[in-house]
């Protein structure tokens, strides 16, 4: 089989298809593949109806696993592959509580963050469910030029959970808690692969920005948001089962979406691969 790309929108996203990932790849492929996503930053295979060591390996091509954050989301024979479930999730007013439904990056408070996170969908809704992708490297890019030289300055608090946060996180238990670290991230970060420059926002996480006044550091996080959440800057996923989606948290922001039946099933397996920590784009 021969491997062919597609890419999605003219600012990124890449369809990857002729690759049987039931199978290890060979190392030319591996680099290939490797280039497209530090390029494209979401890749999408098709039609890969992967077993949880199949999806573990496949994966693999672009890193190292690494560990869950809640254990109690994780498949017993296999700990490093998580799962968004919506059996696991709660409702308020008959609507399901899904984890992830405001943009984020994950994990933005780890010393070195996730550099990517993949989801496998083995059942999905009759109707809605999309992730959605906004490009933050554009959404810098487009920024007049003073702003950006200012922004290159600035670093966030990324916390468990901002206290202005505009959705609730999992509750974890105090010894938990106690492992979660705090970290200034900058604001704008260099890729480590591509040199690129992103916005780096997560308003779920993020305690403001260091040296301003909480009011007008949240202000600007607001702002940042908005901008770089234009639907221009978007990719949204229609899920199809056996779709292998991988993404770089350094490059794009994701979100979950609740608009389908509460009473279907949605299932996709999650794992994420270990990242360095942030370079700041000076
Ligand atoms: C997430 O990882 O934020 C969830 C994405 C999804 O379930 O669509």
């Amino acid at each position: 089989m021969s491997m062919t790309i597609r890419t999605i929108n003219e600012i990124f996203g890449a369809e990857i298809s002729g690759l049987d990932l039931t199978q290890p790849v060979g190392e030319s492929t591996r680099t290939e593949l490797n280039t497209l996503f530090s390029k494209h930053a979401v890749l999408v295979f098709r039609d890969q109806p992967l077993t949880p060591p199949q999806f573990m390996q496949a994966a693999e091509i672009f890193g190292t696993l690494m560990d869950q954050q809640i254990k109690k989301f994780v498949l017993p024979d296999y700990p490093l592959v998580g799962c968004n479930s919506t059996k696991d999730l709660p409702r308020k007013n008959g609507k399901l509580q899904v984890r992830g439904e405001n943009y984020h990056t994950d994990h933005s408070n780890d010393i070195a963050p996730p550099k990517a996170t993949s989801l496998l969908a083995v059942e999905i809704p009759s109707y809605g469910g999309d992730t959605q992708f906004v490009d933050v490297r554009r959404a810098y890019d487009d920024l007049p030029e003073a702003q950006k030289i200012a922004l290159k300055q600035l670093r966030s608090k990324h916390v468990h959970e901002s206290s202005r946060s505009p959705r609730s996180f999992a509750k974890l238990s105090p010894e938990d808690m106690a492992k979660i670290p705090h970290t200034a991230q900058p604001l704008v970060i260099k890729h480590p692969v591509s040199g690129r420059p992103a916005l780096y926002l997560n308003t779920g996480r993020m305690e403001g920005i260091e040296g301003m006044a909480a009011d007008e550091g949240f202000a600007l996080i607001d702002e940042l948001y908005q901008h770089a959440t234009q639907s221009k800057y978007e990719y949204r996923h229609p899920w199809r089962v056996g779709d292998m989606v991988i993404w770089d948290n350094r490059s794009v922001m994701h979100q979950a979406n609740a608009d389908y039946d509460p009473e279907e099933y949605r299932y996709l397996y999650r794992v994420m691969l270990q990242g360095d920590k942030l370079q700041p784009y000076a």
